[in-house]
Formats: structure tokens, C-alpha cells, sequence
């Protein structure tokens, strides 16, 4: 049975909202003397989605009342240099918290920036000292996606207790760390999880034995009508750059649900845009709120 009317998880609204309370906090730490938290952010190259995202969290800090810089270097930078600049705004205390954009170029390992990030200033949560705390639930900083999917999830009281999710893609910054938290005792939380990429075989047959899914695969439009058991949930992890020329931008995003014919038999989806991502951005300025205070 579908039901049609299926409720819109705005993910907008739900970030304005958390925006107003964070602005708040801030203004009243300035109040009491205290600095603003400063949040750096380093982005190499020039790719397309990484700008925007960058841009849209700098913006973001302005509207919260808290202070940005950006770090731009050029896709030639060494890691040597990289693991300068990280080594510095480890120990400069007027840095509150930073981000290193991912992907970074090919000549640079990753996992080494990652690892070179003081974890009390990891407000992306990528560090495996965070990763660890955030595995067996102890205070850490979340990793701001799957934290922005819980938040979402709790003010529009989508239940979760004894639920069955089904998480589409293992990747560590969304799939592993949305499992784990789905998978504690905590609200939300307490889900039966089975994830699921692009090595399991009956990917239908387990999303529709899902009363959740979540969509973090990176395949437009791959979560289709006959994989969805009616009344479950659906959120829409995609953020996929599909060409699209009657656009001004050139392109449009495209989620990995198809939403048209999905979001009719669902008791509540998100949209891409307006759903996962204005809560990840949100979710980045709590974590460096945290930071501020600890
Ligand atoms: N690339 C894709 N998502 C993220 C994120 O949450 N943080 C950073 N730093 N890079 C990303």
C-alpha cells in the first residue's frame, strides 16, 4: 500500500533552525569576553564540488557568528607543505578547529593528512582517534554527514528503535560511521543495520526488507520504486554533478534515489538539494562549536 503523503525531510529548514541556536550560543560566549570559534579550512585545486562545499561553510561560519579563514594552495602543493600548514594551525590558539577538503590530488596520501590533525581539532571527525571513540560511542567529533542524518532524523521524530536500516556504500566518512551510529544504544539509534556496496549481491531483496534506507553510494538514481517496502524511510546521501545545460551553473545534483517514483511510497524522504547536505554543513559548525567549548 502506498499512502502519498509522505513527508518532506527538509534538511533547509532543519539547518536554519540549528543555525538560530548556534548564532545564539555565540553571541552569548562574546558576551561573556570569550572569542568567537575560528574555523580554518584547507582547499587544494580547484575542483567544482570541493569550491562549493568550502564556499557554502565559510558562509555558513558568517551566518553563526563565527570567525573563517580559507587556506587555498594549487594542486601542485607537496605534502611536505601540507603537513606544514596542518602542523601550524595544530598549534596556533586562535584556531578553534579545521577541515582539509577531500579528495586532495593523487600524490597525496590522505589517510597521512588525516592522521597529522590534532584530534581535539579534527571537526570533520575523520581522525582514527575519532573514529575509534565514535565506533564504541564514547564524546568524539561525528563525522559532520552522518551526524547531520541523526539530528535530521530526531527533530522530524522519525523512530528508530528495533528498526531494520539498510545502508547503501561503505565509505568511511558516511556508510561505516552511519551503521555505527544507527547500531547504538542511543536515540536514535537502536537499528538492526545491514550495509550493502557494490560487492553485495541482492541489494533489492535486502533494501526491501528495510524500514530505513540511506542512500550513500554515489550512483544516481539507483535506489528504484521496486526496492522500497511501503512506509519506510528514505535518505538520500547523493549529491552527484549530472550536466545539465538549461541550468545557469551547468549542472544539476542528482541524489541516488529516484525520487519521483520513490518518495510516494515512503512515510518520509529527503530532497536532493535541501536534505542531507545544508544538515552536513550544520553539522560541521556544531562540531566546531564543541570544540570551542572543550
Ligand atoms: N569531502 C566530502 N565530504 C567531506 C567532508 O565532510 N569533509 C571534508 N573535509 N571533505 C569532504
Amino acid at each position: 500500500m502506498s499512502n502519498h503523503t509522505y513527508k518532506l525531510l527538509d534538511g533547509k529548514a532543519t539547518a536554519e533552525a540549528i543555525k538560530l541556536e548556534i548564532a545564539a550560543e555565540v553571541a552569548a560566549m562574546v558576551a561573556e569576553g570569550k572569542a568567537a570559534p575560528h574555523l580554518v579550512a584547507i582547499l587544494v585545486g580547484h575542483d567544482g564540488g570541493s569550491e562549493t562545499y568550502v564556499a557554502s561553510k565559510m558562509k555558513t561560519c558568517q551566518e553563526v557568528g563565527f570567525r573563517s579563514s580559507l587556506i587555498r594552495y594549487e594542486d601542485n602543493v607537496t605534502e611536505a607543505e601540507l603537513l606544514a600548514a596542518i602542523a601550524r594551525l595544530n598549534l596556533d590558539e586562535d584556531v578553534t578547529g579545521f577541515i582539509i577538503q577531500l579528495p586532495l590530488p593523487k600524490h597525496i596520501d590522505e589517510q597521512k593528512i588525516i592522521e597529522a590533525v590534532d584530534p581535539r581539532k579534527d571537526v570533520d571527525g575523520f581522525h582514527p582517534i575519532n573514529v575509534g571513540r565514535m565506533s564504541i560511542g564514547l564524546p568524539c567529533f561525528v563525522s559532520a554527514t552522518p551526524k547531520g542524518i541523526l539530528e535530521l532524523l530526531k527533530r522530524n521524530q522519525i523512530e528508530t528503535r528495533g528498526k531494520h536500516c539498510v545502508v547503501l556504500g561503505r565509505s568511511n566518512i558516511v556508510g561505516k560511521p552511519m551503521a555505527q551510529l544507527l547500531l547504538h544504544k542511543a536515540s536514535p539509534g537502536d537499528c538492526t543495520v545491514t550495509v550493502c556496496h557494490s560487492r553485495t549481491p541482492n541489494i533489492k531483496e535486502l533494501c526491501l526488507q528495510a524500514d530505513i534506507i540511506v542512500a550513500a553510494l554515489g550512483v544516481p538514481s539507483f535506489v528504484k520504486a521496486d526496492m522500497v517496502k511501503p512506509g519506510a524511510v528514505v535518505i538520500d546521501v547523493g549529491t552527484t554533478r549530472i550536466a545539465d545545460p538549461t541550468r545557469k551553473s551547468g549542472f544539476r545534483l542528482s541524489g541516488d534515489v529516484c525520487f519521483d517514483e520513490v518518495a510516494p511510497l515512503t512515510s518520509a524522504i529527503t530532497p536532493v538539494p535541501g536534505g542531507v547536505g545544508p544538515m552536513t554543513i550544520v553539522s560541521l559548525m556544531l562540531n566546531t562549536l564543541q570544540a570551542a567549548k572543550q
